[in-house]
């Protein structure tokens, strides 16, 4: 793996512990996956935020970096384990809460911005068509990957990190772009319903794993789009899609001799089923992956004029600077429940206090019975949302 003068020294320790950790890290990671060497990043999105996910082995680990060490690059951060300001809503301890606040610190000391979002490309980190970027939240990396034509792995959160401090990452996988070629191509016979996409993702992710689908016969708008990611991400390990004449690089590929997969009706409704356990949730909880300005809006215009009934709680997750974009939106959903920022129900130790929840996103149906100890309703927003009705 070459490296030039300049990472040398710094592999040497001449620059100081916490970059030499870093660069270790990235060589480590090149050799096992035979790198050629290292590529200049414009970005980074960083995981590993909840202090749920990370514990005290993840806090050591931050504050032996954050001692002498800056991210080099535009970095951003997922969500954490709570919403900073209103996580006694979210019943979350107190003692969970200060550990949650250190990481946060940490972070911010090394320079990271604390949005807390998984949505960061429709705020404040929007990497362009070709930059290499060093992403670590499944669903956001494949979106960046598929949409925008950005290139990064489906890096860990120290891996990241790493890359965030050193300005670069390994060149390998999909950096390089022979690796980017679709593997199998979907036709789609669904109906354009955003809450079809979670389903569509969910049989795909499933019947593909680690594939690059080439997507016929849909138009996904970036709420969908983000949708679709996730599930993929989550039922399998797609890091990357092409949707035809939609996404930037989907024209550079001939797809003739690819295996087909039909994913209809009879798929999605199989799909659903494998997600859903019960009918009545303790809590409903929408923004997987956060909340875009127009999903708020659409929310909102739907429960404007209705009164909540029962005490199933609501929560709606989201970044703060979109919470903040559209206040008389989040006024009508304050009425049935918490408009989040900076974390999400899958994040945050929904544990201690439900055993039931509903959501409208197949990634979250995956994680919340193995993350969060949760039976779950996976179902769209507008069904869902009767039980409160
Ligand atoms: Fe985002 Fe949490 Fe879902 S990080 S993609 S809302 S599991």
């Amino acid at each position: 793996m070459y490296l030039n003068r300049e990472d040398e020294s710094i592999l040497n320790g001449d620059k100081g512990v916490g970059l030499q950790k870093a660069m270790e890290l990235l060589v480590a990671l090149g050799k096992v996956y035979e790198a050629d060497g290292l590529v200049e990043i414009s970005s980074a999105h960083l995981s590993g935020a909840s202090y749920k996910t990370i514990g005290e082995g993840g806090i050591s680990f931050l504050e032996d970096f954050s001692h002498d060490v800056k991210v080099k690059v535009p970095s951003t951060l997922n969500p954490l384990g709570m919403d900073r300001d209103r996580w006694a809503e979210m019943h979350v301890p107190e003692q969970f809460a200060k550990r949650q606040l250190r990481i946060l610190e940490l972070y911010a000391k090394m320079g990271v911005r604390t949005t807390c979002s998984c949505t960061p490309y429709v705020g404040n980190n929007v990497p362009k068509l070709g930059d290499h970027v060093a992403w670590a939240e499944s669903s956001a990396l494949s979106f960046v990957n598929s949409m925008i034509g950005a290139r990064t792995n489906r890096e860990g959160g120290p891996g990241a990190l790493a890359a965030a401090i050193i300005g670069k990452t390994a060149n390998y996988g999909l950096h390089i772009k022979e690796n980017r070629k679709p593997t199998v191509v979907i036709e789609a016979q669904i109906e354009e319903e955003q809450f079809n996409y979670s389903l569509l993702g969910q049989a795909v992710g499933k019947a593909i794993g680690n594939g690059i689908p080439y997507f016929r016969n849909i138009r996904p708008e970036v709420e969908s789009a983000k949708t679709l990611a996730a599930a993929m991400a989550a039922s399998g390990a797609v890091a990357m899609f092409h949707i035809e004449g939609l996404t930037p690089e989907s024209g550079n590929y001939d797809v003739s001799s690819l295996e087909k997969i039909t994913i209809g009706k009879r798929e999605l409704s199989r799909a659903k089923e494998d997600l859903n356990q019960i009918d009545d949730p303790q809590l409903l909880a929408f923004g997987c992956p956060h909340l875009t300005i127009r999903e708020i809006k659409e929310m909102a215009s739907f429960l404007e004029g209705k009164n909540k009934k029962g005490d199933v709680e609501v929560w709606f997750c989201t970044s703060r600077e979109i919470r903040d974009a559209c206040p008389e939106e989040v006024k009508i959903l304050e009425n049935f429940g918490p408009v989040l920022a900076d974390t999400c129900m899958v994040v945050a130790p929904i544990e201690v206090h439900f055993q039931k929840a509903g959501c409208n996103s197949a990634k979250a149906a995956n994680y919340l019975p193995t993350l969060c100890s949760q039976k779950v309703k996976c179902d769209s927003f507008a069904r869902l949302m009767e039980v409160v009705l």
